[in-house]
Parts: C-alpha cells; structure tokens; sequence
C-alpha cells in the first residue's frame, strides 16, 4: 500500500514532460502536483493546461495538490485536465462538501489537506466521504523546508480515527520535508503516502532514493 509520490515542484520545468517520464522509469507511484495561486500561499505555480498537457506523457497516477483559496471554482478544470486524485485544503473558502461532490461525480478520489496548526480533528467529519488525508509535514508554499517532527501525532490520530472508523483503505499522505532521514516516524505513525520533493529531484540517483524511501516505510509500517 506504501506509495511515493515525487513533488514535481522541484523538478526541471524546461524539461517537465521528460521529468514525468523518467520518475515513472524510477519506480514512482504516483506524482504529486502542487498547484498554488499566489493568494491562498505566496507563491504561484501552474494551472489546469499543464495538467493536461502532461496527461499525454504518462499514465501514473495524478495527485493534485490544489493550495488554492477557492478549490470548488476550478476543480472541474483539473479533473478535465486528467487529475486523478484531487486535494483541496480544508482551511480554504470553499464548502469541503461541495467540493467532495464535484470530485466524487467524477469519478475521481477527493482528499483533504491540514496546514500544521489545523487539528486532525477538523478533517473527522469528511472521513467517510474522502480517500485520502493529506497531513503537512511543513506551511505549504515552498520546496525544500526542514521536516516538522511535531505533526507526527497528528498524522497517529488521523490514522486512529481511520481505525475507529474501518476505513482501513485511507491514504494517509504526508507532505514537506521527506527523506530517508525524516520518513521513519510518519510511516510509524501511520502515513501511507509520501511526498518527496528535494529528496528525489535533488537526488543523484532518483531511482534509489524512491526505492530506499519505500523499503523504509513498508518497514516501519508494519
Ligand atoms: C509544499 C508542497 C510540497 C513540496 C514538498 O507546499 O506542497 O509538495 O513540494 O517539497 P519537499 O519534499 O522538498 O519538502
Ligand atoms: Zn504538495
């Protein structure tokens, strides 16, 4: 079940479609896409047109990452565009169940992301309606950031309330800061999913860094 989804964030953008490929030659599960608007974080990236555009160049899997003040206006774009799975942030204006719909109607996989200091609480009501939680692991904006060691009970007790609940399925992700040195304690802790950044792209050898980063998590989740 332990997936690694590379940030494209920290790729080459001048050679973004060959990027795609060679993390699905490196042992990649899925990618994640970090869409920012430049209101919701400080910083601004890439829209819709990209997604599609890149939807020609491989089949693994699309984790987009919206950090958007306003997901219900362009979720639709996105799942056009070929998003497979589609996280909005719970701290956003829009109505998380609204959102869900839209993303369920399409036959696609909603998930909701938490800022460090939202509660893993504040996701409890969409548990049901979700297939993934996304738990920052630094403030969304930015590649690179040190790893928060203190998120990781927040990444327990969404795994404990998965649990209670029976969603045994739940992809628990953990995003900002992962590595080989960082990813022990997530994948302890209940983490599923990892999202890496630096960690891959400014890795001599990308394919090593996924595999070892899989072969420690499958560990420490057991
Ligand atoms: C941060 C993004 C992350 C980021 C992770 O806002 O959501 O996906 O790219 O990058 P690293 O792994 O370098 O922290
Ligand atoms: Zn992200």
């Amino acid at each position: 079940m332990v997936k690694i989804s590379p940030s494209i964030l920290s790729c080459d953008y001048s050679r973004m479609g060959e990027e795609f490929v060679n993390m699905e030659r490196c042992g990649a599960d899925w990618l994640h896409i970090d869409v920012m608007d430049g209101h919701f974080v400080p910083n601004i990236t890439l829209g819709a047109p990209i997604v599609k555009a890149m939807r020609h160049v491989t089949h693994l899997v699309f984790d987009v990452h919206l950090m958007i003040s306003d997901p219900v206006k362009y979720i639709p774009d996105f799942l056009k565009a070929g998003a497979d799975i589609m996280t909005f942030h719970i701290e956003s204006d829009s109505d998380p169940a609204e959102a869900i719909k839209l993303i369920k109607e399409a036959g696609k996989t909603p998930g909701i992301a938490l800022k460090p200091a939202t509660p893993a609480e504040a996701v409890f009501p969409y548990l049901n309606d979700i297939g993934m939680v996304l738990v920052m692991t630094v403030e969304p904006g930015f590649g690179g950031q040190s790893f928060m060691v203190d998120m990781v009970p927040k990444v327990a007790a969404v795994k404990a309330k998965c649990q209670q609940l029976g969603l045994d399925n739940m992809y628990i992700q953990v995003d900002g800061g992962i590595s080989e040195k960082t990813i022990t304690p997530v994948a302890e802790a209940g983490a599923n999913v990892f999202v890496a950044g630096s960690a891959i792209f400014g890795s001599e050898n990308p394919a090593t860094a996924i595999s070892n980063m899989k072969k420690l998590a499958d560990s420490a989740g057991k």
